[in-house]
């Protein structure tokens, strides 16, 4: 099948939820994806940070396809080897204590909400459901996430009603989130880092002086990791660069690897706020996305490999400050934001395509999300084309 065949089935039978770049990616390797024609491209996106170990890692393939020649699904009415163990793993390494297997960020965030109501209504009653978010986050596409999401831009009329119980308030002010605390609140739920926001950092002192208020009135603190965790930043969670340790921790994209996951962790308050029948997913814990969860964080726990990612995420950035057309660049480790002079992160993220590199964009920045393990040289030639591009 050639590119155009490829897309005119798409167009005729996909809904048009999604303005596709001009490109059909076919198979890949490493952090290098291929089209039809056999042409490579330097994959700094990895899927919207979910290809961690970048396309077809050897161990993760062998973990996946072993797993489903073995047990690949089993309802959540009994217990199966694959999903206890990624379980185990990831209160281990998290010092969380428990954790709700799902399939998507999304997921994972509808459950802090449930998580966090249910704690609210069974120790203070009711009417103190209110879920305090933050403008400029994002928190997924379902009806509840994306009222959650502080975009106006993102509440088009045509989906109204949203939902009632959300109230959002600018990031940095901490007098403005004081005053949402009105006793009608039960969490509040951050991203450290808005992704599709423009990858902004939020400051160490807000973020502090959040979880104090918080814990001071008991409300819940609910940590979006869903594209800041699992190693992007440098640190397993980022939450760790802020010294603050959050109730609730939201988990997907990197997680598995490659397949749909999602994960909701909490601490020791919360571990028994869920009981038999209040929650479940039909394909939560699924063993052959938890087998290749679980080879994911073998490998992306160790202290060398996160120490890798810090590195190479400071050599990106150096680089990049120095290339043309740069005003800033941030984030935190292999999550960077380039803001740019004088174009748009949509015309030099198609510019980059047709010259072989793949690049995301957030609002008017060039967002990269490259594979965690990309290697010095595939790093180097991305850069080399981003250079061109920006050059131009
Ligand atoms: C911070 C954050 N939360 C939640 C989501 C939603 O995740 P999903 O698309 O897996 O539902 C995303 C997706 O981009 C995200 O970046």
């Amino acid at each position: 099948m050639n590119f155009e065949q490829l897309k005119a089935l798409d167009q005729g039978s996909a809904m048009s939820t999604y303005a596709r770049f001009d490109l059909g990616i076919v198979r890949g390797c490493g952090a290098t994806a291929y089209d039809a024609q056999g042409r490579a491209y330097i994959d700094f996106s990895s899927g919207i940070g979910v290809n961690s170990l970048g396309y077809c890692e050897p161990g993760w393939v062998r973990a996946v396809c072993e797993q489903a020649q073995t047990l690949q699904h089993t309802s959540n009415l009994y217990y199966n080897p694959a999903t206890a163990r990624l379980t185990d793993r990831l209160t281990s390494l998290t010092g969380m204590a428990r954790v709700f297997m799902c399939n998507s960020g999304a997921e994972a965030n509808e459950c802090a909400v449930k998580l966090s109501r249910k704690y609210s209504y069974d120790t203070y009653g009711a009417g103190r459901h209110t879920i305090v978010t933050l403008r400029n986050s994002f928190h997924g596409r379902t009806m509840q996430t994306l009222t959650a999401t502080g975009q106006d831009a993102l509440h088009p009329d045509c989906f109204k009603p949203y939902v009632p119980g959300y109230v959002y308030v600018p990031a940095g002010d901490i007098q403005a989130f004081r005053a949402a605390c009105d006793g009608s609140v039960c969490a509040v739920m951050l991203e450290l880092i808005q992704g599709e926001g423009g990858v902004v950092p939020l400051e160490q002192e807000y973020v502090r002086a959040v979880c104090e208020l918080a814990r001071q009135q008991d409300i819940l603190v609910i940590v979006d990791e869903v594209q800041t965790g699992m190693a992007r930043t440098g640190k397993l969670l980022a939450c760790e660069h802020y010294g603050i340790r959050p109730d609730i921790v939201t988990l997907a994209k990197g997680l598995g690897g490659g397949l749909p996951i999602g994960a909701c962790l909490c601490n020791e308050k919360l571990q028994n706020v869920m009981t038999p029948g209040s929650h479940g997913s039909t394909f939560g814990g699924n063993p052959v996305v938890c087998a290749g969860a679980d080879y994911v964080l073998s490998v992306i726990s160790q202290p060398d490999f996160l120490s890798e990612v810090t590195r190479k995420g400071t050599y990106m950035r150096e680089e990049i400050a120095a290339m043309p057309g740069v005003r800033s660049v941030r984030g935190l480790g292999m999550m960077l934001g380039i803001e740019l002079t004088h174009r748009t992160g949509a015309q030099v993220a198609k510019e980059c395509i047709e010259q072989g590199l793949i690049v995301l964009t957030a609002k008017e920045l060039v967002r990269l999300l490259p594979p965690l393990n990309s290697s010095d040289a595939e790093l180097k030639q991305g850069l080399e084309i981003l250079r061109r591009v920006l050059a131009q």
